[in-house]
């Protein structure tokens, strides 16, 4: 495979190819996301809830991030690693942002971080850029914010918040973020963003007018059930087609049917 690089994104953007990308926070979930052909995949916070149980995603620690991104890295052939910053690790002061910035750099081997916002975080991501880490942003629905939003509702329904959004992209896109990611706003806004600007916009709860997806691979496979957004297309029911398979294994070694001849030493 020719392996997938920020520049290629922004290529994909200008030829009008549509960018894919998915979630991942271990060595085998990323071999199969990874020789499946997605473009890019993100070790997102989303682990916190995912990996973790977390409520959250708040809790997670940037040395829990750096494990689940260096797991990811070692399976990856072809995919853009993007990591997640966690909260607490940028937002304070833009040196503060570096070191986390190059911690994971260092230690996962990924090859691009993201972090949430816009105009707070200009300093942090600057500060980050100069030191050649390739930055994506994130917009829209942050849920490291989400004690100020309050619900995890869809963003920028009023004039007020769109405007700063579109400020916040183009300024984004100004500092030189390689790409940004957009969640949960109404698809009219988010093709409007798209539009203007150069740099690839990715959505998640965001329409189809963006130049890329993203979703939650544990979410898109139907291995988690208490999650229902109107975004979220589900591939398969993985949690029935496990649950099948336990409840079969349980059967299989209670009648003493599993193992059988062939299977023994
Ligand atoms: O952490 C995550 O999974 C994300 C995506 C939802 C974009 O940030
Ligand atoms: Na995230």
């Amino acid at each position: 495979y020719k392996r997938i690089t920020v520049k290629s994104l922004v290529e994909m953007k200008a030829n009008g190819e549509k960018i894919s990308m998915l979630t991942a926070y271990d060595y085998t979930m990323a071999k199969i996301v990874d020789a499946a052909g997605v473009d890019v995949i993100l070790v997102g916070d989303s682990a916190s809830n995912v990996m973790a149980g977390h409520e959250t995603t708040l809790p997670i620690t940037l040395n829990e991030m750096i494990y689940h991104a260096s797991s990811v890295v070692r399976a990856v052939e072809r995919s853009l690693v993007v990591v997640d910053l966690p909260f607490g690790t940028y937002q304070g002061n833009s040196k503060n942002a570096l070191d986390s910035a190059i911690r994971i750099m260092k230690e996962s081997g990924g090859h691009a971080v993201k972090l949430e916002g816009g105009s707070e975080i200009s300093e942090s991501v600057s500060r980050i850029l100069t030191a050649g880490i390739p930055v994506m942003g994130h917009l829209g629905l942050t849920p490291q914010s989400i004690y100020k939003f309050g619900t995890y509702t869809v963003r920028a329904k009023e004039e007020e918040e769109a405007k700063k959004l579109i400020e916040d992209a183009k300024l984004l896109e100004q500092l030189g973020c390689f790409a940004l990611v957009l969640e949960k706003v109404p698809a009219k806004l988010a093709e409007q963003v798209a539009n203007s600007i150069s740099i690839p916009v990715i959505g998640i709860g965001a329409g189809g007018g963006v130049d890329g997806q993203v979703l939650v691979t544990h979410d898109m496979l139907g291995m988690t059930h208490e999650f229902n957004p109107r975004f979220l297309r589900r591939y398969l029911d993985l949690f029935s087609e496990m649950t099948g398979a336990f409840k079969q294994y349980v059967t299989d070694v209670k009648s003493r049917d599993f193992p059988n001849e062939k299977e023994q030493y």
